[in-house]
């Protein structure tokens, strides 16, 4: 082992850049600065897309993911108050599964500790120093000097700040609530319903546990929604999909916003992940760019140790900036094609309504629809 690879944050990112390195003979070291329970328990994301699931099948990380996961091979559309079929696998070939972020984190930690490598949790990440030369990785139990440093630390961590360049940044006019309900799902697929009421989104973590979006103003407090509301206004926004009530164990609100680091390189510094950019959450983009960041820094440090090149570690920034923008494309493409804005005209809706009749009319836009949201290969 000749490369020391400092990690900051145990999110997804950060533990599976740590499980690649090591896959690749490759040492690291994770910083975290929450508790084990807090970071397995966190309520996110709950789409893997193919290339996430090759990623965590290659690194040996997927043995209960293949045995629970669950594939799905499509989506409804729900607008005109009328459910419409996206279809993936018959128009790409290519799935995406349901499997929580919670879950892959809990794996993901499980097999690194197992495996005695080093995971600090509560250890918070304070400063990284001498980015022109060795790092120094100042955190809660001292320094660690390394030969490289990823930042993986999410949107409110401590490295984005360290690397300079400019942030281009979109807030939408509007928030989620989110729950999560012990109730069987809607539907055995992710319903995206468009409604004169806004947006709503269906999804899942098991076959005993939905998950469930609404479209609500910004600044909304999660006590304007009492769970009679939430669900006589899912039954209202899902059309014919009604949902099945039962227990809701979690609500919060979200607010819906996109940004993007120009840069993802401070000299031995690198970003990944939410540290790098964030992406409206219609479209589950966000922990599948965290997956194909560090998928492809793991194979820019894996040539480095074993070749000496730093050709595709030079090249990171501007391969995984093309990707994240290809996603902030479609998340915002869904996003404003399935959410009202405020200020929204009549000729809007219109159009929102012609764009979703012609992606399910049209198998070339479906195709589109569907290449985009299974995932482009690296
Ligand atoms: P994070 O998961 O944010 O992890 C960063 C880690 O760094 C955290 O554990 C944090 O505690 C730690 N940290 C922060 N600062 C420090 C410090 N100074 N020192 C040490 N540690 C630190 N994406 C999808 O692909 N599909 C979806 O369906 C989807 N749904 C979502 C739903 C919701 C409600 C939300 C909020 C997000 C969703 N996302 C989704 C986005 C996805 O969850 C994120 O993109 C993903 O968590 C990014 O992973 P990450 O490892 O980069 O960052
Ligand atoms: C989920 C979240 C999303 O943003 C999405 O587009 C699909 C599913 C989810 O949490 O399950």
């Amino acid at each position: 082992m000749s490369l020391l690879v400092g990690i900051v944050g145990a999110g997804p990112a950060g533990l599976l850049l740590g499980r690649l390195l090591q896959r690749a003979g490759i040492e690291s070291v994770v910083f975290e600065s929450r508790d084990r329970g807090y970071v397995e328990r966190r309520q996110r994301a709950g789409i893997l897309e193919q290339g996430t699931v090759d990623t965590l099948r290659a690194a040996g990380a997927a043995e209960r993911l293949d045995r629970e996961g669950i594939p799905h091979d499509g989506i409804d559309l729900v607008f005109d108050g009328a459910a419409h079929r996206v279809d993936f696998l018959g128009t790409t070939g290519a799935r995406v599964w349901i499997y929580a972020q919670t879950e892959v984190v809990k794996d993901l930690v499980a097999l690194r500790l197992g495996d005695g490598l080093p995971l600090l949790f509560d250890t918070e990440v304070h400063a990284v120093t001498d980015l022109d030369g060795r790092p120094r990785v100042h955190h809660d139990g001292g320094t660690l000097v390394c030969d490289y440093v990823v930042g993986c630390d999410g949107f409110h961590g401590v490295t984005r700040g360290l690397v300079p360049g400019p942030v281009h940044e979109r807030a939408f006019p509007y928030s989620w609530l989110g729950i999560l309900a012990d109730a069987p799902p809607v539907h055995h697929e992710l319903v995206y319903a468009h409604s004169r009421r806004g947006f709503a989104l269906a999804s899942m973590r098991s076959p005993s546990v939905s998950r469930l979006y609404l479209q609500v103003p910004n600044g909304e407090s999660p006590d304007a929604w009492p769970d009679s509301r939430v669900w006589t206004e899912l039954e209202h926004r899902l059309a014919d999909h009604r949902p099945h009530r039962g227990p809701i164990t979690a609500k919060s609100v979200l607010p819906m916003r996109a940004s993007v680091a120009e840069n993802l390189r401070n000299g031995p510094l690198f970003l990944a992940g939410d540290a790098a950019h964030i992406v409206a959450p219609t479209g589950a983009k966000g922990l599948n760019l965290a997956a194909s960041d560090v998928t492809l820094l793991a194979a820019a440090f894996d040539q480095l140790n074993r070749t000496g090149s730093p050709a595709l570690l030079d090249a990171y920034p501007r391969t995984a900036l093309h990707r994240v923008w290809r996603a902030q494309h479609f998340s915002h493409f869904m996003t404003t094609t399935l959410h009202l804005a405020p200020d929204q005209s009549e000729f809007d809706t219109h159009l929102q309504l012609a764009r979703l009749r012609h992606l399910t009319a049209s198998r070339a836009a479906t195709t589109a629809l569907a290449e985009n949201y299974t995932g482009i290969a690296l």
